[in-house]
């Protein structure tokens, strides 16, 4: 039942949406996720085992929790400037949850429910990666939510892909650091890693539950990509943690969704050069040299030689998080045609949410924050503290305690690409239970799937062109 749930949800989702894995950061040659890699690739000790060290005390220290009387009303988003006068059928909230009252840390978030069936359909958390990058700019205003920004950067057309045809979605800004998401005391931003990020994200939603106490029993879904594939199992795992011992809400958690998500050090080196090589990006000589000399399983010792390999494996200017979009030139000439993914987007998104009117439909920026809002922090991805190698153990606990796990992948994304996501489903997938198949959207092959026990795998064709 609960697998059907998930199946249902996230097919609906996937025939609504294709262009699911285009990230937020547009063309600017921001690269977070490839900076983290080269990161953990450089600070590799020999011998050294890392591997996920979230520490779940078994005993349970109470989140902070704040009144939350009124504020579901005062969130309500009348209507954002320039969205479209008909077919906004549906309720949008958005504003601040405190996730720390002492320090003054509080994290922003947009809520939008379906136009139809919302009282039923489940609640599912988006969340964009980065490290630092803006779930509601990139998530809500470009991939997944109901509104796009349009070359003017003033007005919004409805996004007819949008998630909550068939979800209640919110979109988190998270850590605080991230968009409009803040903390009073600017020390709290060196803390920003992986465990920070969960225990913030938990202690929002428990909140933000009893902000929107009608949700509190829904069916639950955790939902991310690319370095979400990281915050949504280490989330999960704290949520069924303290679901078992806390007198706190207990979260109704049914299943996660990871797309293009970074889950595994080893797998996501070698994934990506047979990736670059099988797709004409690197030489011969390169990916040879790769597989001669690189080995990236635990015990780890990457060895002189390996790194040059690597240095040598140059791809060119092109977007890694897509590889056949086009890069912008240096001003938006024409409009590419319908259904194209337009690579100014990241732009217009930028321009219209520092608006100051827009600003304040949101309830965002209450506080004058220092700086404009951002697709994503360089900041708060400099400061990044804690970054697991694997999190495969992470999933592999939430696949045995009932909880949907699916991976999906789209096809042309090269930051963290489907044989990546392959490689790692072999590291922990059993027994298959329903054999590679493809699947249908408009008698279109929209591309495959295959069931294993408690681990569903999904690939989606991108159509970019
Ligand atoms: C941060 O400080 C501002 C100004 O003092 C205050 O209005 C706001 O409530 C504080 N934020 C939090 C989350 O406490
Ligand atoms: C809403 O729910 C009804 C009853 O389950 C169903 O027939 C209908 O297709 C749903 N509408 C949407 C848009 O999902
Ligand atoms: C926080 O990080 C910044 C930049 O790295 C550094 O200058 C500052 O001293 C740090 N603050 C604390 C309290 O550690
Ligand atoms: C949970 O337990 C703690 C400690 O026993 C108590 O102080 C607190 O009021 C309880 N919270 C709720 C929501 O019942
Ligand atoms: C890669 O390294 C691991 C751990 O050091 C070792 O067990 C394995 O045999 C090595 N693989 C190859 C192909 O050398
Ligand atoms: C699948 O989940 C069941 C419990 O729901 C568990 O007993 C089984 O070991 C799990 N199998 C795998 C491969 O995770």
């Amino acid at each position: 039942m609960i697998k059907l749930t998930m199946s249902f949800f996230i097919l609906s989702v996937l025939v609504f949406s294709f262009v699911l894995t285009v990230q937020g950061f547009g063309s600017s040659g921001h690269d977070p996720l490839g900076k983290i890699l080269n990161r953990q690739l450089s600070s590799l000790k020999s011998s050294e085992l890392v591997v996920a060290t979230t520490k779940l005390s078994s005993e349970y220290s109470p989140v902070y929790m704040s009144p939350q009387e009124g504020l579901k009303e005062a969130n309500k988003i009348d209507s954002l400037p320039g969205q479209p006068e008909q077919g906004v059928d549906f309720d949008q909230y958005s504003g601040y949850v405190t996730v720390d009252g002492g320090k003054g840390r509080a994290l922003f978030y947009y809520f939008v429910e379906s136009p139809q069936n919302s009282s039923t359909n489940p609640l599912v958390l988006w969340l964009n990666g980065g490290p630092g990058c803006s779930s509601f700019g990139n998530g809500a205003m470009m991939e997944l939510g109901p509104f796009k920004v349009k070359r003017d950067r003033m007005t919004l057309d409805l996004n007819e892909y949008s998630w909550n045809n068939a979800a209640n979605v919110i979109f988190l800004e998270s850590p605080a650091g991230v968009g409009f998401s803040y903390s009073n005391t600017t020390s709290d931003y060196n803390l920003s890693g992986d465990e920070r990020t969960a225990e913030d994200s938990y202690t929002f939603l428990v909140n933000w539950l009893e902000r929107f106490p009608e949700y509190k029993t829904r069916d639950f879904f955790l939902a991310g990509e690319s370095y979400a594939g990281h915050y949504v199992p280490q989330l999960a795992q704290l949520i069924l943690h303290n679901n078992k011992i806390t007198n706190q809400t207990i979260i109704n958690l049914k299943g996660i969704a990871i797309g293009n998500a970074y889950v595994d050090f080893e797998t996501s080196y070698k994934g990506m050069y047979n990736f670059f090589w099988t797709h004409s990006l690197i030489s011969d000589e390169a990916n040879k040299g790769f597989g001669l000399y690189c080995n990236f399983s635990s015990p780890y010792t990457i060895t002189d030689i390996c790194r040059e390999f690597l240095g040598q494996a140059d791809t060119g200017d092109i977007f890694i998080y897509d590889i056949y979009a086009p890069l912008c030139p240096s001003s938006p000439s024409s409009a590419p045609p319908a259904g194209i993914f337009d690579p100014y987007s990241d732009q217009y998104i930028n321009y219209y949410l520092n608006i100051p009117e827009v600003q304040k439909a949101l309830h965002a920026d209450v506080t004058g924050l220092p700086y404009q809002w951002e697709s994503c922090s360089r900041e708060i991805l400099a400061l990044w503290d804690d970054e697991p190698l694997t999190v495969l153990p992470v999933i592999e606990e939430l696949m045995t305690s009932d909880i949907a796990v699916w991976v999906y992948s789209g096809d042309t994304e090269g930051r963290v690409p489907v044989t990546s996501s392959r490689y790692s489903i072999n590291k922990i997938a059993a027994t298959t239970k329903t054999k590679w198949y493809p699947w249908y959207t408009q008698k279109q092959v929209g591309e495959y799937a295959v069931e294993y026990e408690n681990l569903t795998f999904v690939t989606i064709k991108l159509s970019t062109s």
